[in-house]
């Protein structure tokens, strides 16, 4: 049995909104081992019979099914497009034509027929109330095909058609440096609208676009007016089209939304409720007509998946009374979306809620670390029987809410919280025998789910949210094992680009607010808002890890003047190969820091030609990658003149760090700047910084995640498995004891005596330190990708049992499909079930001292392991580890 189980379209699995064919992937499955793909066909249509054939590819002799680029293939605006695959295989076996995914066109090159409408003025630019916009209109009287609807707001929107709400995307059209890059969304509507007299109607507030944000608490990052733009596309079955556009012809009036900013909440006031305010009969003629309002069209770009959603529902786990008398609800989870509630009351009646992580040693309401975010929700009920409310336009992280008001009694089946993040597909799977590894993975799963909303933010409760890129830079790997990132990075990375300065500096935050906006900050307005090492290497860090991820060339393609602007900046603020610029972020938050300080004692110029090497070394991977030979052998250049200089500068004559932290060793082993003579000594003074502090680390963002790979990389693996499995201050297990749920921000969070680190910045949930999830995966599961044939297209099974876990059981969807590895210990022995996808091929390249069971397999033993190559399928092997290793 041969089948295609899976199209993806630009790695989703379908899209609507889009500008151009999207790339093209499939997934294959078969019950025979060593597959391979021998010839493909693609058939484009527009009706699933595919009887309206919009392109045949004809049989391809050709084993890509991934990142296929199909030739130019036009595409008319706003319509449906269905695509089918069938394969053939080495076998000869042929198989029947996939299920069809399908994709719909946004705007394309038609002219957009209408206006960005406000119901404000540049006088409302301090309001942050929720506006309403509607329009009635009239359809043909004959029967309609299909009809799809482009919208965009400034500000955020829900849109609605007779009375209906349009699709269930949340904080559209999201975050983005709209003022280039203004995304807008598609959806088919067909089925909302009826011959005759339609209405359409849109909520919108203020959001990221004109609200309230970062923490020195500016706003009008954007504009002054909210404003939404809206064009509805109505094709009949005869043929004939109609447009319905927003222009100024539109009405408005205010929304019950009384206020909705982003951090501190909404105040809803149901008495203000218009019923019926989006359907045909409402009387709209003591409505204001709207205003036009002017924006670069040229921004606008369809967004074709990876919106934010409700992705799922906790319940309350245990509603308790804290010693000083406040109610709490406890969800269970700390996490970012909402409060679902409903209620019954009188007129005028109140429900407020305050949202918040922890509770303190006390067992108290804790809401110091949420800094000036209010995270607050006022409901004023209306009166009418029961009522249910959920906000709007803001979001909140929290585990904990308390309930400030609430007529009548506080029941948990009247309370869920809603989370809401981007939609990607879970991709990645981890669970073993210990119990505070899975809580651990767990954690760090819920820390992206709880920062990918739109942007990869540092923490979403406090008020900051921002998209840190040198957060977004550490975890993404991490994160890219564990959902599909593609979508959501490449939209970031566009604005990251934007964003860059002339000389091709990268701001600290993307989108970037904090320029211009900092005088407050001593650190950012002497130091400046861009080029911190670490943070900026976003540029080139993340383009490139969605390379190896995904084997996607694109994002190389389109990011690629910003990754070289980015290395060339560095060089152009270098002296002699040493590069160190104004603010540096250091090895932030390390526990080697002076007492209260941030910064970790690593030196700057020490962590920046580091980076300065890794990423200039990238960098001209990437150009040889793109046949870019000229740069590729340049940048090489520039790079083994910069690891030269890093050995002349951070090495004594005898071999010995300038730097005694650490970081410091970490750095040089991960990236390869030690000088072979030394590599010994180095791993073995970091062993030895290891045991000072008695096996814990005292690492910050720089050193913490390449930590367990330095040292199982370097014949450490002990070690490595030591320090993942030390369960008391400062390590990972600490906080998994003390109750985490999340990752935290700083190893001291919450201290073992109780205490906390100041409220200044204190967030449980940060992603950073969750950058160890790549270790799990690359390391203990050994899933790892071979640049060489990146997108896992050839993976490298490597597991590394250790650490008293007796078993570990992961999975990864890679473009392919699943590649599962189940390791176990049985006796003496390590028993290893893995299967790899059809169409690709596995090394296993295991630590073992004797090969028991094959499988079939051929294992050559090589100095410290043995190695087997082979095709797709499942395998169980049977070895005995090498001494030392496990
Ligand atoms: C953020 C960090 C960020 C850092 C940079 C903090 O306020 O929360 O995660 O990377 O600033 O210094």
């Amino acid at each position: 049995m041969l089948a295609v189980s899976k199209i993806t379209l630009n790695y989703e699995p379908g899209l609507c909104g889009v500008d151009a064919f999207p790339l093209v992937g499939w997934q294959i499955v078969s019950d025979r081992q060593n597959v391979y793909q021998q010839s493909w066909r693609l058939q484009c249509s527009t009706d699933t019979a595919f009887s309206q054939l919009h392109y045949d590819s004809g049989v391809v002799t050709d084993n890509a099914s991934a990142n296929i680029t199909l030739p130019d293939i036009p595409l008319l605006p706003s319509t449906r497009y269905f695509l089918r695959v069938c394969i053939s295989d080495n076998d000869g076996e042929q198989s029947r034509w996939s299920e069809a995914a399908e994709f719909v066109t946004g705007m394309l090159n038609a002219p957009w027929q209408a206006d960005f409408i406000s119901a404000e003025t540049p006088e409302n630019r301090h309001q942050s109330n929720g506006t309403l916009l509607r329009h009635t209109f009239r359809l043909a009287d004959k029967a309609i095909a299909v009809a799809f609807v482009h919208v965009t707001a400034l500000g955020l929107y829900h849109l609605y058609l007779n009375g209906q709400r349009v699709g269930n995307d949340e904080l559209a059209p999201g975050w983005t440096s709209y003022k280039q890059h203004l995304l807008y969304q598609t959806w088919d509507v067909t089925a909302q609208l009826r011959q005759g007299k339609n209405a359409i109607g849109a909520e919108v507030g203020a959001g990221w676009f004109k609200g309230d944000m970062g923490f020195m608490r500016h706003r009008n990052f954007y504009g002054e007016q909210t404003a939404l733009l809206c064009q509805l596309v109505v094709r009949y079955d005869d043929g004939t089209q109609q447009v319905i556009g927003s222009n100024d012809g539109w009405r408005t009036d205010a929304s019950p939304i009384r206020f909705s900013e982003l951090y501190d909440g909404e105040v809803y006031d149901a008495r203000l409720v218009q019923d019926g305010w989006a359907n045909t009969e409402f009387d709209d003629h003591g409505w204001r007509p709207a205003s036009v309002v002017t924006f670069n069209r040229q921004a606008l770009t369809a967004q074709g998946a990876g919106k934010v959603k409700a992705q799922e529902t906790l319940l309350p786990q245990a509603i308790i009374t804290t010693p000083q008398g406040d109610t709490v609800i406890d969800f269970g989870q700390n996490m970012s979306g909402w409060v679902a509630f409903c209620v019954n009351g009188q007129r005028g009646d109140r429900v407020v809620l305050r949202h918040f992580e922890t509770l303190d040693a006390q067992g108290n309401v804790y809401l110091d670390n949420l800094r000036s975010a209010q995270q607050r929700i006022e409901y004023i009920l209306s009166g009418d029987g029961e009522e249910t409310y959920h906000p709007h336009f803001t979001f909140q992280g929290f585990r904990y809410v308390k309930v400030e008001q609430y007529p009548g009694r506080i029941e948990a089946e009247n309370f869920k919280a809603i989370v809401l993040h981007s939609d990607m597909q879970q991709t990645g799977r981890f669970s073993c025998s210990h119990a505070g590894l899975n809580q651990l993975h767990h954690n760090i799963l819920w820390g992206l789910k709880s920062n990918f909303v739109d942007v990869p933010t540092d923490c979403p409760q406090r008020d900051e949210r921002l998209g840190w890129t040198g957060d977004a830079q550490i975890f993404c790997r991490t994160a890219s094992y564990l959902m599909q990132t593609r979508n959501f990075f490449a939209k970031w990375l566009t604005d990251l680009k934007i964003d860059q300065t002339p000389e091709g500096g990268v701001p600290h935050v993307i989108p970037d607010i904090l320029t211009g906006h900092c005088e407050a900050d001593r650190f950012l307005s002497e130091g400046g808002t861009h080029s911190s090492s670490a943070w900026a290497d976003a540029a080139v860090v993340i383009p490139w890890t969605l390379y190896l991820m995904y084997g996607d060339t694109r994002i190389l393609e389109t990011q690629y003047d910003s990754m070289k602007a980015w290395v060339d900046f560095m060089h152009a603020h270098a002296d002699n190969h040493l590069w160190r610029y104004k603010l540096q972020f250091g090895d932030w938050v390390a526990l080697d820091a002076a007492e209260g300080s941030y910064f970790g004692a690593t030196p700057d110029a020490l962590i920046c030609t580091a980076w300065y090497a890794y990423s200039t070394g990238l960098f001209a991977r990437a150009a040889a990658v793109l046949g870019r030979h000229d740069d590729a052998a340049n940048y090489r250049a520039l790079y083994q003149a910069i690891v030269q200089r890093f050995h002349s500068d951070f090495f004594t004559a005898d071999g010995a760090m300038t730097a005694r932290t650490q970081t410091a060793h970490i750095l040089a082993l991960y990236f390869n700047l030690v000088p072979d003579a030394w590599r010994q000594r180095t791993v073995d003074t970091l062993v030895e910084l290891l045991a000072e502090q008695e096996g814990h680390l005292v690492t910050g963002f720089i050193g913490t995640p390449y930590f367990c790979h330095a040292l199982s990389q370097n014949g450490r693996i002990n070690e490595a498995w030591a320090l993942l499995m030390k369960d008391d201050f400062p390590s990972w297990l600490y906080q998994i004891n003390a109750g985490a749920t999340t990752i935290w921000e700083h190893w001291d969070g919450i201290r073992p005596d109780g205490s906390m680190w100041s409220p200044d910045m204190n967030s449980f949930n940060h992603y950073a330190y969750g950058a160890v999830g790549e270790w799990l995966y690359r390391a203990v599961a050994g899933i790892d990708v071979d640049e060489a044939q990146p997108g896992f297209k050839h993976v490298i099974i490597s597991p590394m049992p250790g650490g008293d876990v007796s078993f570990v059981d992961a999975g990864y969807q890679s473009v392919y499909g699943e590649i599962a590895v189940h390791w176990r210990r049985a006796g003496e022995c390590i028993r290893l079930s893995v299967r790899i996808p059809a169409n690709t091929t596995a090394t296993l390249k295991l630590a073992a001292r004797e090969i028991i069971v094959a499988d079939g397999l051929v294992f050559t033993p090589h100095a410290s392991h043995w190695c087997a190559t082979t095709g797709s399928g499942a395998y169980q092997v049977e070895y005995l580890p090498a001494d030392d290793k496990a």
